[in-house]
């Protein structure tokens, strides 16, 4: 049964403290890390809000930090795991339990250790107890930090550089305290009627690895036409690897997780007619193949 999207976030009211040597210390917020919470969280973030948001990873030793110098050109879920990629790089995050392709082949146990399975925002304090950093960080199922997102800062400027003591730019919090509204005091719904990451699409694999899918833009030129006449409600877009690789070109319908090979863009006007439209799958281009 497909379960109903609530607006609503129900409040964890977890707040825990890590504390350091150095004085410093964060301070996290708990949220439910279930797929219909953080999709919509991560989808404002990456879609709307690309340009105030940086991807980091932190831990004793290393820093990485990532920016967004265009909007994402690709931002979906695939097999559990949302993909953003932009010109430059890209990312994976495991939000929902990762199957495995069209075999299943992930192990139970690892499918559990890969998800995303606590998340909190989190404030950097200093040893005052002044907050100096915003942002957001997940752990996955062996409770090891996974990929932090770093809010705007109200101490740095438009270049980057430091503001003037006693000069913060209190406008850059404005996305942190809406967001926190929502996700973690539950004061305001989400803005969304329905996960905006589970939003049925269909895409083509258009990595290079994937020697014959290489010319993937005539299927989706025709997946594109077609979803338009048939007036269906399907996201048509490209995607990396669909692990389907030297059967292509490969195609994924996420509504009913399908894969096709060997497409055509006549083949790619028929799965929209007959699969998107009528519910029928085309069983002749079906990945696994029916014996
Ligand atoms: S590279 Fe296209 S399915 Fe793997």
């Amino acid at each position: 049964m497909k379960n109903e999207f609530s607006p609503w976030v129900t409040p964890l009211n977890e707040k825990t403290i890590e504390t350091s040597p150095t004085s410093w210390s964060i301070e996290y917020e708990h949220f439910p890390c279930t797929i219909d919470v953080t999709g919509p969280l991560l989808y404002t973030l990456f879609e709307e809000h690309w340009q105030d948001v940086q991807i980091g990873h932190v831990v004793e030793g290393s820093v990485l930090e990532l920016e967004f110098t265009r909007p994402p050109k690709i931002c979906i879920l695939y097999d559990g795991y949302l993909t953003v990629v932009t010109e430059a790089w890209h990312l994976h995050l495991c939000l929902e339990q990762h199957l495995g392709g069209p075999h299943c082949k992930t192990p139970l146990e690892l499918r559990q250790e890969r998800l995303v399975s606590r998340a909190a925002f989190y404030r950097h304090l200093n040893p005052a107890g002044k907050p100096k950093g915003w942002g957001i960080q997940f752990w996955n199922g062996r409770d090891e930090k996974m990929m932090s997102l770093f809010l705007p800062n109200i101490f740095i400027g438009e270049e980057e550089d430091l503001l003037p003591e006693g000069k913060p730019n209190l406008e850059k919090l404005t996305l942190y305290q809406e967001l926190r509204e929502i996700y973690i005091l539950g004061t305001r719904p989400i803005p969304f009627d329905e996960n905006p990451l589970k939003r049925p699409y269909i895409s083509v694999c258009r990595s290079s690895r994937c020697y014959p899918s290489r010319n993937w833009q005539p299927i989706f030129q025709a997946l594109e036409e077609a979803v338009k006449e048939a007036g269906v409600d399907v996201r048509v877009g490209t995607a990396g690897c669909l692990e389907v690789c030297h059967n292509g070109p490969v195609v994924f319908y996420s509504g009913d997780r399908t894969w096709y090979t060997r497409v055509t863009p006549e083949v790619a006007k028929e799965i929209v007619c007959q699969h998107l439209l009528k519910g029928e799958k085309v069983k002749k281009h079906l990945y696994p193949p029916i014996k």
